[in-house]
């Protein structure tokens, strides 16, 4: 993995994938047409985050929530999760992607499940960017979950081992977090990891979001200050920050 980014430029960027539907809608299609689409984002944004050198891409692809759709709707999404692991697998291996699924695989279908241990498998050694799919995923579902592992283990509940028991301890919080589709809302993504994240909202449909609305969302992400609890000015780098690293030089003869 890189390690000299500019500081400004987020490692690890979090988005929820929203739109799809009413992408579709607006054309007269099914709403399954607008996830087809969406997954065409999804891999432009995969290759353009590796570009700029985000060294993790956290995408929220299904939700714990979502299996209230039309049942017709979820076996779509389940369809093409499984198509898109079977073609996209070797893809990902050529772009040095290493994949992560993140969330309750136990309500999926064996055949899903084998794809996406088999697509983690192959891409294992790969470090140029990690793309972490959440899929039948949720902040409280990883919560508890977290929760349980450490009752059973008979550990202590503490914010650091509930942090390690969580489904992305493999990785730093997210440094942005990104949401297409005009929403203004979390919708149970990341509870726990977004503590810190600076937000950003787009009004573009996921399907439409290229990689300008991407270098959009990061120069935002550039201009902010993280303050993380502290005051601006402990934060900002002022003079006189700027004469502990710089002392001025001592004036001679006089
Ligand atoms: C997000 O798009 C993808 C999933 C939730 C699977 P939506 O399907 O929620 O799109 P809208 O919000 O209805 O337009
Ligand atoms: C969040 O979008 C889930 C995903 C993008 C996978 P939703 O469309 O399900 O969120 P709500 O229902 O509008 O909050
Ligand atoms: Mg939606």
């Amino acid at each position: 993995m890189k390690t000299s980014l500019p500081a400004t430029l987020p490692s690890h960027v979090a988005i929820v994938m929203d739109g799809n539907g009413r992408w579709a809608q607006k054309r007269l299609l099914p709403r399954l047409a607008g996830h087809r689409k969406g997954v065409e984002a999804l891999r432009r944004c995969v290759s353009h985050c590796a570009e700029r050198g985000v060294q993790i891409l956290t995408v929220f692809a299904f939700s714990s929530e979502n299996w209230s759709r039309p049942p017709e709707e979820v076996s779509g999404l389940m369809g093409l999760m499984a198509s898109v692991l079977g073609k996209e697998a070797a893809n990902l291996q050529r772009n040095g992607v290493r994949l992560h699924c993140v969330g309750d695989t136990s309500r999926l279908d064996a055949d899903i499940r084998e794809r996406l241990a088999q697509a983690e498998r192959q891409t294992a050694a790969n470090d140029r960017l990690v793309l972490n799919i959440c899929f039948n995923y949720g902040g409280r579902w990883d919560i508890a979950q977290a929760a349980e592992r450490l009752r059973l283990q008979g550990e202590t509940i503490t914010e650091a081992s509930l942090g390690q028991a969580m489904a992305l301890a493999h990785g730093p919080d997210p440094d942005l977090l990104i949401r297409t589709g005009g929403e203004l809302r979390i919708s149970n993504f990341l509870l726990w990891q977004a503590a810190y994240a600076e937000l950003y909202f787009s009004d573009v449909l996921w399907p439409d979001f290229d990689a300008a609305d991407l270098d959009a969302a990061l120069d935002d992400y550039a201009r902010r200050q993280r303050r993380f609890g502290k005051t601006g000015e402990q934060v900002r780098p002022g003079p006189a920050r700027q004469e502990e690293t710089h002392p001025p030089k001592e004036k001679n003869g006089c």
